[in-house]
């Protein structure tokens, strides 16, 4: 596969997300296992095992046994070539996530089929249907006793907004599970458990008539009978799968199975790749046309970045999603936000435990760029003569401030340094209030574990202690349009309102109470607030 354009409908690059402990790291660890990509469970993420792995990186993560930053994986299955994007499952980390959203063109949601729709997947999913991408679901740990499926449906359809459709549907649950039918080929997968959880089930893929005697026998005179009323529902209730509804993200194509037991991935992981689309275009700032992933120059947008993730070599890597052409390692490209050329030496991927340098990467990929401290997310790099510029990457408003400050303040220098390198990676957010200087920062965190790595990473990585001082702010908006900061101190507020600005220069207030924010808004009939800064 040479062309251009083969090497990219080839692609398919997704995000997982979930509610913790709902099962994403066992199905990518499992998505892995089937691909060949790796040869032991267990070399994904060990929670509880000793084994840490690609994102396991920093201290905290391996102390509290989470993983804290996203990680990319990428195998080639059925002449695809797949890229993963892991993200977060813990909630304090979720601005991570929504970045990592940004450079997918498809979500799987993975839902535990005894708790259904959770906190962080409310959360999640409304980002994803901020980006328009189809969304699959996956049902996990039917092994277990799982909740009724038309009931998990209807709670998708009515917490979450979307509908679904469902490509197999369960056969019992638990004890009782027996597999599921796969209502495209009318086939009942059988489910030949053992009753220990970990071991390796035998899959028997049986054809047999809805009705048919023998399939009394394969899964139980009762079960028969339950699945042949629900298929017989579901098919009375007419929906068609409308590839177009999906594309859009308005219907989810819903898959049944049980990630530990390595029930149910297989079959999941072949109709993905037939459903989820291929590389997408994304819009050009500058002209307002789409950026076909086939255009021949080469261009890409940085979605993420990760210092230090090896303490020995000081390193920064930009995740950068390539939206068009063909990266080559050592190319040289436009840095767009610095205005300057640079050589795009050294491209890494992810596997699993290690890190292989990539000679070349088509659009859909993610390429990690080494940075020697240039970048910002959302930054754009290109060549050709024509520029693009992808637009900036949303900021979303966080819930917890405080205010920070070094103990020793001769280490001014190391602490202005840090406080914006963490910031441009996007750990945490900076504000400084109007008009004051850098000698203390307001922080603000989507969740506070992530005031815990912030210390954690200044006192380790730029050998600065600080202070940190819980501010009572609870509410964030951005002022729209560019306000002048005269404007924006004369502006009508309550006292305890605080008026700061962000690293991009863009004006913001913070709020103690809903109650304050409404009071701006009624006595300033010109000011405009939005809850993300940055959209487009
Ligand atoms: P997460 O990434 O979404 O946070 O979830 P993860 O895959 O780590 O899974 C959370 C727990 O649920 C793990 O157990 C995992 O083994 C279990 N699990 C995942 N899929 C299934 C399934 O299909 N069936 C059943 N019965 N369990 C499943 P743990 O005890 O918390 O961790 P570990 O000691 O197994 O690593």
């Amino acid at each position: 596969m040479s062309n251009l354009s083969d090497q990219i409908s080839s692609r398919r690059t997704f995000a997982i997300i979930s509610h913790p402990d709902a099962g994403k790291t066992t199905l990518t660890e499992k998505l892995l296992l089937y691909t060949g990509s790796i040869q032991t469970a267990g070399s994904v993420k060990g929670k509880s095992s000793s084994k840490h792995a690609v994102s396991d990186w920093m201290d905290i993560e391996k102390e509290r046994g989470i993983s804290v930053t996203s990680s990319v994986l990428q195998f080639t299955y059925d002449g695809c070539c797949v890229n993963i994007l892991d993200t977060p499952g813990h909630q304090d980390f979720s601005e991570d996530t929504y970045r990592t959203l940004m450079a997918a063109d498809a979500a799987v949601m993975v839902i535990d089929g005894a708790k259904g729709v959770e906190a962080q997947t409310k959360k999640l999913f409304k980002v994803c249907t901020l980006r328009h991408i189809p969304i699959f679901t996956f049902v996990n740990k039917l092994d277990h006793d799982a909740r009724d499926p038309f009931e998990l449906m209807e709670e998708i359809e009515n917490v979450l907004g979307i509908r679904t459709y469902p490509m197999n549907w369960p056969i019992g649950s638990g004890r009782n599970f027996r597999g599921v039918f796969d209502r495209q080929t009318r086939r009942v997968i059988a489910f030949e458990g053992d009753g220990r959880a970990n071991a390796t089930k035998k899959v028997a893929d049986i054809e047999a008539e809805l009705g048919d005697p023998s399939m009394d026998e394969l899964i139980g005179e009762e079960n028969h009978r339950n699945l042949m009323d629900d298929i017989e529902l579901l098919d009375g209730a007419g929906d068609e799968l409308d590839l177009d509804a999906v594309a859009c993200g308005k219907l989810s194509p819903a898959f049944f199975g049980s990630a530990l037991t390595n029930f149910g991935v297989e079959p999941f992981l072949k109709e993905f790749l037939r459903l989820a689309p291929t590389p997408r275009s994304y819009t050009d700032k500058l002209s307002g046309e789409p950026v076909e992933p086939t255009r021949d120059d080469f261009s890409g947008f940085v979605f993420k970045i990760q210092a230090n993730m090896d303490k020995n070599h000081r390193d920064r890597i930009a995740f950068v999603r390539i939206c068009s052409g063909k990266f080559e390692r050592g190319m040289d490209a436009y840095h767009v936000q610095g205005g300057r050329k640079l050589k795009l030496a050294t491209g890494t991927s992810m596997m699993a435990d290690d890190r292989a340098i990539v000679d070349e990467a088509y659009a859909g990929d993610i390429v990690g760029l080494f940075d020697p401290g240039i970048f910002s997310i959302g930054d754009t790099v290109c060549t050709g003569k024509q520029r693009v510029q992808f637009p900036p990457i949303p900021t979303f408003a966080p819930e917890h401030f405080a205010k920070i400050s070094q103990v020793d303040t001769l280490k001014r220098k190391q602490f202005v340094k840090g406080m914006e390198e963490l910031a441009q990676e996007g750990a945490v957010q900076i504000f400084r209030e109007l008009g004051a200087g850098m000698e203390s920062v307001i922080v603000g965190v989507v969740g506070v574990l992530q005031f815990e790595v912030l210390e954690q990473r200044l006192k380790s990585e730029y050998h600065v202690e600080v202070y940190r001082q819980a501010l009572p702010y609870n509410t964030i908006r951005w002022i729209e349009g560019d306000m002048e900061e005269s404007t924006v101190r004369g502006l009508s507020l309550t006292r305890d309102t605080c008026r700061v600005q962000d690293m991009r220069g863009g004006k913001l207030l913070l709020f103690t109470s809903e109650w304050n924010l409404n009071w701006a808004v009624e006595h300033n009939p010109d000011l405009k607030l939005s809850e993300f800064g940055n959209v487009t």
